[in-house]
């Protein structure tokens, strides 16, 4: 037997509170700096969504918006969708959703990085209207599930659309 259920689903800020719910995005390091990136929202450097279903408050897919590394651009950044719900749209709405925030901002260029070896990741944001302007390094730290950290170092594509109303 098959089915198909069509859910409704809203974009509200992420919370501290979310966070213990967010293990799907993530080891424990990464939830770290996504609650670091919720103190930089609390200082209007940032912001970071979530997309959930209605009827439920738990976030399904989560990103965030860094409005410091480029003052002419807000960078969207830390997109995840729950493993399960991938290929399902979140993702299309999140990115929606952080557009809209950035051009409240008064801002009208959306960018983001993706890595080299991501092409299903960077295929969605082609489809969504970014284009690669320059490959830039990238590092950050990665938990193995032993526990221990690693500089784990990687090269990204910077992607950028323009948010102008065609
Ligand atoms: C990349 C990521 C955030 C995209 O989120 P998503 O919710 O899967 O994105 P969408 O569903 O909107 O779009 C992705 C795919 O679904 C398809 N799609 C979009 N809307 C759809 C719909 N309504 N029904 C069916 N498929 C749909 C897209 O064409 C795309 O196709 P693909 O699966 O062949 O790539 C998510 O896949 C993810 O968390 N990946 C792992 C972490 C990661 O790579 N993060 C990005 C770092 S840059």
């Amino acid at each position: 037997m098959t089915g198909e259920v069509v859910v409704p689903v809203h974009v509200r800020d992420l919370t501290h509170a979310d966070l213990p719910h967010c293990g799907w995005s993530g080891s424990a390091l990464h939830l770290r700096s996504v609650a670091i990136e919720l103190e930089r929202v609390a200082a209007g450097d940032a912001e970071y969504l979530a997309v959930c279903a209605a009827g439920s408050d738990l976030p399904l897919a989560i990103g965030g918006v860094d409005y410091e590394q480029t003052p002419t651009a807000g960078m969207i950044h830390q997109l995840a969708t729950m493993p399960a719900l991938q290929s399902c749209g979140l993702g299309t709405v999140l990115i929606a959703a952080a557009e809209e925030r950035i051009r409240r901002r008064g801002l009208l260029r959306a960018e983001l990085g993706v890595e080299h070896d991501n092409p299903r990741a960077r295929a969605l944001y082609e489809r969504l209207g970014y284009v690669a302007f320059e490959d830039r390094p990238d590092a950050w730290d990665e938990e193995a599930p032993d526990g221990t950290i690693r500089r784990y170092e990687t090269m990204c594509a910077m992607m950028a659309k323009d948010l102008r109303p065609a």
